[in-house]
Parts: structure tokens; C-alpha cells; sequence
């Protein structure tokens, strides 16, 4: 989101920017630690993009990727927040010649797994900046559909489970996978991926105060990490 950058933006020293594939890339430091700050925009294929850019044109040795989400599980409320222990992408399917659902070919993955020491990094920082807001690691669904309907919800708990639906989170999983860079996923609960989702989803408060708190997360987080 805009409000997520803008506010990474204004706690980090930015030197440098540019922009590829129409994606503003942000070059500088936070809390002492190199970053680079970046909207990928919606989709599986921007955040492919994005996370490869990264990778092969800012030489990113790890990768953290935030934003919104639909809730899969009745545990979590809207606010709630989740950390990846891995991604799934619950529109791939290629079953019909022998595959698993979601796998992808020739990877043998179903779910590719996220960094475990970025997940343990970033429950203990979450709980420590946020203490009052609700943060479960799980299992994250990744799809080019925003999932506003019960069935649909319905369908993919059914294959897969998982605590949330999104659209990007497993695209930049599988690009770091594929690249040997570990990962990790955060995404707060906006709407619960039912019929009231789209509702949900435009209160725009909300946005705000998401992007704020994940912005004071990530910048313990990127202290942690370069320790
Ligand atoms: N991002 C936030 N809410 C979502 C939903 N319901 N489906 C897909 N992506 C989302």
C-alpha cells in the first residue's frame, strides 16, 4: 500500500531511487540496516517482479513482504496480524496431469516455506511493538482473486487451510525459493474474504493505522536482522 511505504519512507534515510517496471525502488538505511523500500503493487506477477528485482538488481539478501489480508480462519478478527511459515498459492493447479493441487512443477513444493528464524524474529518484535494486537504464524494462501464470497473462502480452506487469503505473499515466496533468499511474510486481517469483504476492505482508517504499525515493526525487525 501507499500508506505502508510512505511511512517505511519517513523513518529511513533514503540516498537513492529508482524506478523499474514502473516500480519505485527506495535505496537507504533503517535503524542500521541497508534497505530498500518498494510498492509491488497487486498480484502474483508484480510481486514476482518486484522480489526478482530485488534480488538481482538491489542484491536483496532478504526479503519482507507486508500488507492486507482476508481471513481463512475463525480465530482471527479484523486488526489481527499474520506471519508466514509459509505460502501457498491456492489458484495453481495443474492436478489434472498428476500434479498436487498448488504445487508447482518440478519444484516439489506445495507451500514454500519461510525463513524460520525471520518468523521467530518477527513474533517476538511484533509482540514487543504491538502488544496488544493479536499475531498468529501460519500457513498464507496467495491467489489473483480478491476473495469475497463464502464458497470460495470455503474452497480453499478445504485444499489447503491456511490462516489468510491474499494476492501476492506466495509469488515472492516462490522467487526467493527459487533464489536461495529467505523470505517472510506479514499481512494484517482487513475483512473476512466473505460477502462483507469489500466493505471491509474500504475502511480506509484502518489502512492507516496498519501501515503505521507495521512500519514500527519492521523497523526492530530490520535492527534484529542485521545484527
Ligand atoms: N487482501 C485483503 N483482503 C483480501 C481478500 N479478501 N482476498 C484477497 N486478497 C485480499
Amino acid at each position: 500500500m501507499d500508506e505502508e511505504v510512505a511511512k517505511l519512507i519517513a523513518l529511513s534515510d533514503i540516498t537513492a531511487e529508482e524506478t523499474v517496471a514502473d516500480m519505485v525502488f527506495h535505496v537507504g538505511r533503517l535503524n542500521g540496516a541497508d534497505v530498500v523500500i518498494v510498492k509491488c503493487g497487486m498480484g502474483k506477477v508484480n510481486a514476482g517482479i518486484c522480489a526478482q528485482l530485488l534480488i538481482s538488481r538491489f542484491g536483496a539478501t532478504h526479503i519482507i513482504n507486508t500488507g492486507l489480508a482476508g481471513s481463512l480462519a475463525p480465530e482471527l478478527a479484523i486488526g489481527d496480524i499474520v506471519v508466514s511459515t509459509e505460502a501457498v498459492q491456492h489458484d495453481f493447479d495443474v492436478s489434472a496431469i498428476g500434479f498436487k493441487k498448488g504445487e508447482v512443477p518440478y519444484t516439489g513444493l506445495v507451500a514454500f516455506p519461510a525463513d524460520s528464524e525471520l518468523v521467530s524474529s518477527a513474533c517476538k518484535v511484533l509482540a514487543e511493538a504491538l502488544p496488544d494486537i493479536k499475531v498468529l504464524a501460519g500457513r498464507i494462501c496467495s491467489g489473483d482473486q480478491f476473495i469475497s464470497d463464502r464458497a470460495a473462502k470455503e474452497r480453499i480452506t478445504a485444499d489447503f487451510g491456511g490462516l489468510c487469503c491474499e494476492m501476492e505473499g506466495a509469488a515472492v515466496a516462490q522467487v526467493c525459493t527459487l533464489n536461495h533468499v529467505p523470505f517472510l511474510i506479514l499481512r494484517a486481517v482487513s475483512d473476512s474474504a466473505d460477502e462483507s469483504a469489500g466493505e471491509e476492505f474500504n475502511f480506509s482508517l484502518f489502512q492507516s493505522s496498519v501501515a503505521e504499525e507495521f512500519a514500527a515493526a519492521m523497523t526492530r525487525l530490520v535492527a534484529e536482522m542485521a545484527e
